[in-house]
């Protein structure tokens, strides 16, 4: 069994791993002694990185490794069949035929195979979409002008598209070769490097001199050297002249590759190699394209370097395009110099966003409703929005990640040193939006290190901060930390969420983040998977972190959130909890009544009287009564079998000794209903009113019946203090 993507992840994994098995297929079909049975898929496994073989510990187990095993066991003699994820991600690279679907052991449908052709493209890429293009005026216009200006000044010129993966640096570049293609009147000539690291020195430009020169892989030597000889001697008159620069072009051709411009043999190299480049420019402007050139060795960015450091009185531009990597390696690329300029590329706007789903969409299939999410998940990323697309033509639903983008987004995240990833593991624990304080103590370094990952465009720093003291830094891109926070093995959230947690607790605002507290705390209860033990200490912290959630919201109007986490903090409620349980579920009650919820309100509020009734609380049984009612006395709906009986009930507990007020009694025609008000101090006001009188339970010291005479505590006297004196 071969294993792509682990322990680095690459974002063409499937790819390789299907080029890989053409490539034994072929070697084996050679010899022809073996018969060869391959199956491939692409999923998640779980890999063990220091397994004992030998011992028979496994090194990747799952789901996709036994179906692997069931397809490469259903293949015939010479097929390679992988899955229908495989195929969506390297279909457009490798050609497949369909095959007969797999019924395997352990499934309930057969699995839908197809069998591997060959390869579309000699080595990997990705094909350019063929929608509309979208925004990138101001870009083309830059473009346009520097080779305008190139052409005019007939001096060399770096131009760098700098961008994250799928932002549309490619994409602009073939959109420059169509203009200059009509045009007619410059050369292009374009290399692209490629993700497989060393062994590929100087690749980008082997492609360049390949295509000038018309060599092809199937090109035996001498013919090969032939084509050298007669594409130098075109375009340089002195003969001695075309030897040398022919003796130097074609270990770049495949021909005499000890040469390759190594050590001390280099300098000569570059000399010769930029002579021809100048030689092509003098007959005809030209554009040199190095596409992917974070992927560049060393080597071969020095040479871009050289040329146009050295290169003059010719009309040559180098367009080159990199991801942000580029500017880790060399932070002085293209800068520093008056011929060199780097264009950032930012992600699309909202509007554009929605035009390139407009057109990738044809209204017809669009599904209702999935544009706004869509737009939001692909945050302004061209390649991203084409796959989310995609998914959802291909009727796959809009709630997951195409494979092609967690790859892309993984990959870049394992190109990351260990220490980096990590932290940005632990950012993505607290959230899109983080601050340095939950990452750790040592802030300048902290600091350095965020700002390393600002540079790659992973994270941004925040000018302002909401929480005072902590620098607020936020992911470029929600899927960045969706990604990053999939990426932590899931006995580890838990913890994790615990410390971002205690990190708030420690803040000296809580309330105001109770939403986030409580978000922490409810993940760290789900990770903590039905082993981990959550202690009665942590579910009160959850409860009250709920419960402040839900304050928050009501006080900001947000009713239906109010109502959830109430739900929520219910829900974690031990059974039998007596006082918070009544307050909660009266809150409940309340935030559900307000967001129009009648119905679940009035159960809510018959649900609290009950519980009010068995602990003998005269006071929560009054609240619930009142709530009940509450909305009942406006439509008069006297004929519920439940109102009446109710409020009876109160009152002959003495929970209630006035009269019902006469509605409407608070500001703007509220009625006498308990927790009507906006915030904590207002709903004191309100129950006073309807409490009136009622004022000879103990003294209370804070919260809602600090302002008023208190309601009569009834029942058997539980010597804790009511639960809402403690808020
Ligand atoms: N402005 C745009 N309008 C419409 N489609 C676009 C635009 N920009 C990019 N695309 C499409 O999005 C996809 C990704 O773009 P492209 O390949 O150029 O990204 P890239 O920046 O070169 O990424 P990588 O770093 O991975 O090479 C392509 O299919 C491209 O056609
Ligand atoms: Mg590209």
């Amino acid at each position: 069994m071969a294993i792509f993507g682990a322990p680095v992840a690459h974002e063409d994994d499937p790819e390789r791993a299907v080029r890989a098995a053409l490539a034994i297929r072929e070697e084996l079909a050679a010899d022809g002694d073996l018969e060869v049975h391959i199956g491939v898929t692409t999923g998640e496994a779980l890999i063990t990185l220091d397994a004992r073989i030998e011992k028979g510990e496994h090194t990747a187990s799952g789901d996709s490794v036994n179906t692997a095993a069931r397809l490469e066991a259903a293949a015939p003699a010479g097929s390679i069949f992988v899955d229908e994820a495989t195929r969506r991600a390297t279909e457009r690279s490798i050609e497949f035929d369909d095959a007969p679907p797999v019924v395997a052991k352990g499934k309930s449908d057969p699995i839908r195979v197809w069998d591997a052709v060959r390869p579309r493209t000699p080595v990997a890429g990705r094909r350019a979409s063929d929608t509309p293009l979208v925004g990138r005026e101001r870009e083309l216009t830059l473009l346009r002008g520097t080779v305008d200006r190139v052409q005019r000044e007939r001096e060399p010129q770096l131009l760098t598209l700098v961008g994250v993966p799928g932002i549309g640096k490619t994409r602009l570049v073939s959109e420059l070769a169509r203009d200059l293609d009509r045009r007619g009147d410059w050369l292009w000539l374009e290399g692209r490097s490629l993700p497989y690291g060393e062994g590929a020195t100087f690749w980008a430009f082997c492609e360049i001199v390949r295509a000038f020169t018309g060599v092809l892989d199937s090109d035996r030597d001498e013919r090969a050297t032939r084509k050298v000889h007669d594409a130098v001697a075109a375009i340089v008159p002195e003969p001695s002249e075309v030897a040398w620069l022919e003796r130097h072009l074609r270990p770049l051709v495949g021909i005499d590759t000890d040469d390759l411009g190594s050590g001390d043999r280099r300098g000569e190299a570059f000399a010769a190699w930029r002579r021809l480049l100048e030689a092509l420019a003098e007959e005809q402007p030209l554009v040199l394209v190095f596409d992917d050139l974070h992927w560049a060795d060393d080597a071969l960015l020095d040479f871009v370097d050289h040329v146009v450091d050295w290169a003059s009185g010719v009309p040559i531009l180098v367009l080159a395009t990199a991801r942000p990597d580029l500017l880790d390696r060399r932070p002085g690329w293209g800068g520093g110099r008056a011929n060199a300029t780097a264009i950032r590329l930012s992600p699309l706007s909202l509007e554009e966003t929605a035009t390139l789903f407009g057109a990738l969409f044809d209204e017809s299939t669009a599904p209702r409703g999935v544009h706004d999410d869509l737009l939001e998940r692909a945050g302004g990323n061209p390649f991203y929005a084409e796959e989310f697309a995609r998914m959802v033509l291909d009727g796959l639903g809009d709630g997951g990640l195409p494979g092609s983008v967690q790859g892309l987004i993984a990959a870049r995240l394992d190109g990351l040193a260990l220490d980096e990833k990590e932290l940005l593991q632990n950012a993505a624990v607290v959230g899109r939006v983080f601050w340095t304080g939950p990452l750790g103590d040592d802030r300048p370094r902290l600091d350095e290190a965020l700002h390393a990952l600002a540079r790659r465009e992973f994270v941004r720093r925040e000018r302002r901060s909401s929480i005072a003291g902590e620098t607020e830094y936020s992911f470029r891109h929600t899927l960045i930390r969706d990604v990053a926070y999939e990426q932590i093995p899931k006995a580890r959230r838990a913890e994790k969420h615990l410390a971002a947690a205690g990190w708030i607790e420690s803040l000296s605002r809580r309330e105001d983040y109770a939403e986030m507290l409580s978000w922490h705390y409810l993940r760290a209860v789900e990770y903590a998977g039905a082993d981990g033990v959550v202690s009665e200490e942590l579910v009160e912290r959850i409860v009250r972190a709920l419960r402040d959630a839900g304050d928050r919201a009501l006080s900001l109007h947000a009713y239906p959130l109010a109502a959830g986490f109430y739900e929520r903090a219910i829900a974690l409620q031990p059974d039998g909890a007596p006082g918070p349980g009544r307050e909660l579920l009266l809150a409940l009650g309340d935030a559900l009544a307000r967001a129009g919820d009648q119905e679940r309100a009035r159960e809510t509020f018959l649900t609290a009287a009950e519980l009010a009734r068995r602990s003998g609380s005269a006071e929560h049984l009054a609240r619930a009564a009142l709530g009940y009612g509450g909305r009942f006395v406006w439509s008069r709906a006297w004929g519920d079998p439940h109102l009446v009986p109710l409020l009876e009930e109160a009152w002959r507990c003495r929970a209630i000794r006035t009269r019902p007020a006469r509605p409407p009694v608070g500001p703007a025609g509220r009625g006498p209903v308990a927790g009507h008000a906006s915030n904590r101090a207002a709903r004191g006001d309100e129950r006073r009113g309807v409490a009136n009188g009622a004022a000879t339970g103990r003294p209370r010291r804070a919260g809602v019946r600090a302002r008023g005479p208190a309601l009569r505590e009834h029942g058997p006297a539980n010597g804790r203090s009511a639960p809402g004196d403690r808020r």
